[in-house]
């Protein structure tokens, strides 16, 4: 079967890198662009070159938006370390940026390349940059699919998750543009955990990807056991590359889904309305559940065939 062609929107960010290595390995990638998120925009974008060189990765990266639609940059250099890449030591980055406008590349690509499926990993910056440069983004795509958002809690505050609650402007405006497309939340990636037998057969093998995604491994589970009291790290953005790669391992509904943007205590909330009668013209296919064991053996075993090729 063909391999999906993939435009990774991303702010690496530990789990951004772990997708990107696998997206790496399952998917024809035609192209990454990076946005200001987990931390600073000159951050993702020198993780982002870096995961490609150790990934031996010959695609165009293109720098995005630096800064939020109206919030001021937030980050979460609490969870990635203020580099981004935890304490992990990364080559010198050899290579450079096609370009600092993302948003440009995506539009390009979707007119130019057929069945694209664009998936975004961070704040949604970019991708509302891009539908609003070109109105039918949406329809020129194979599929979108977002890591962002929960049907249910939040992990920034106690209602939003921190891709949309970073940008909820941006969020807004592709949740009323860019459906239908699906959501992948902290419903199901909080299901997708990676431990410390994880990051042992990682290390085992050995290969520079595999050595790289143990040690992001090591310092993302460090963390989770500080901040989460769980003994695995949710490897959030690896979720939805699987959910366009590997579909079958995954179950969600269609509902209506708006991002709240004035709410005191809710500001940055997708709220998903899964009332029987709600009815929309633009549904929004969120994930509810994972085969949680399939998955996390997808990811290390994309790791592992990285350095085998
Ligand atoms: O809430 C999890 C999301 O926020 C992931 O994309 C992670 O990389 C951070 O960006
Ligand atoms: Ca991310």
């Amino acid at each position: 079967m063909a391999r999906v062609r993939m435009l990774l929107d991303c702010d690496p960010g530990l789990d951004d890198a772990i997708a990107l290595l696998i997206a790496a390995h399952l998917t024809d990638l035609v192209g990454i662009t990076t946005v200001n998120g987990n931390v600073g925009i000159d951050h993702t974008t020198h993780n982002a070159l870096a995961i490609a060189q150790v990934a031996q990765l010959d695609v165009p990266i293109h720098r995005g938006a630096a800064r939020p639609y109206v919030n001021e940059p937030i980050d979460a250099a609490y969870v990635h370390g203020a580099t981004g890449l935890g304490s992990v030591e990364v080559p010198d980055v050899t290579g450079t940026v096609v370009s600092d406008d993302a948003a440009g590349f995506i539009v390009e690509s979707a007119r130019s390349i057929a069945d694209l499926e664009l998936v975004a990993v961070g704040p949604l910056t970019n991708i509302a940059d891009a539908v609003t440069a070109d109105p039918d983004l949406r329809g020129r795509l194979g599929g979108f699919t977002i890591m962002g958002g929960a049907a249910v809690g939040g992990n920034t505050t106690a209602t939003s998750e921190f891709n949309i609650w970073a940008d909820p402007e941006a969020a807004d405006v592709v949740f009323r543009t860019m459906a239908p497309f699906t959501m992948v939340g902290l419903d199901v990636t909080h299901q997708v955990l990676l431990g410390p037998a994880e990051r042992d057969r990682m290390r085992a093998a050995a290969t520079p990807a595999s050595l790289l995604a143990a040690d992001l491994l090591d310092y993302a589970v460090a963390r989770a056991g500080e901040l989460r009291g769980s003994a695995g790290a949710p490897i959030h953005d690896a979720c939805a590359v699987l959910a366009v790669t590997h579909p079958h391992l995954f179950a969600g509904t269609d509902h209506p889904v708006e991002v709240e943007l004035t709410g005191t205590h809710t500001r940055g909330m997708t709220v998903v309305d899964a009332r029987p009668m709600a009815e929309t013209d633009r549904p929004i296919h969120v994930l509810r559940d994972a085969d949680s064991a399939a998955a996390i053996d997808v990811i290390v075993e994309s790791v592992l065939a990285l350095g085998s090729s």
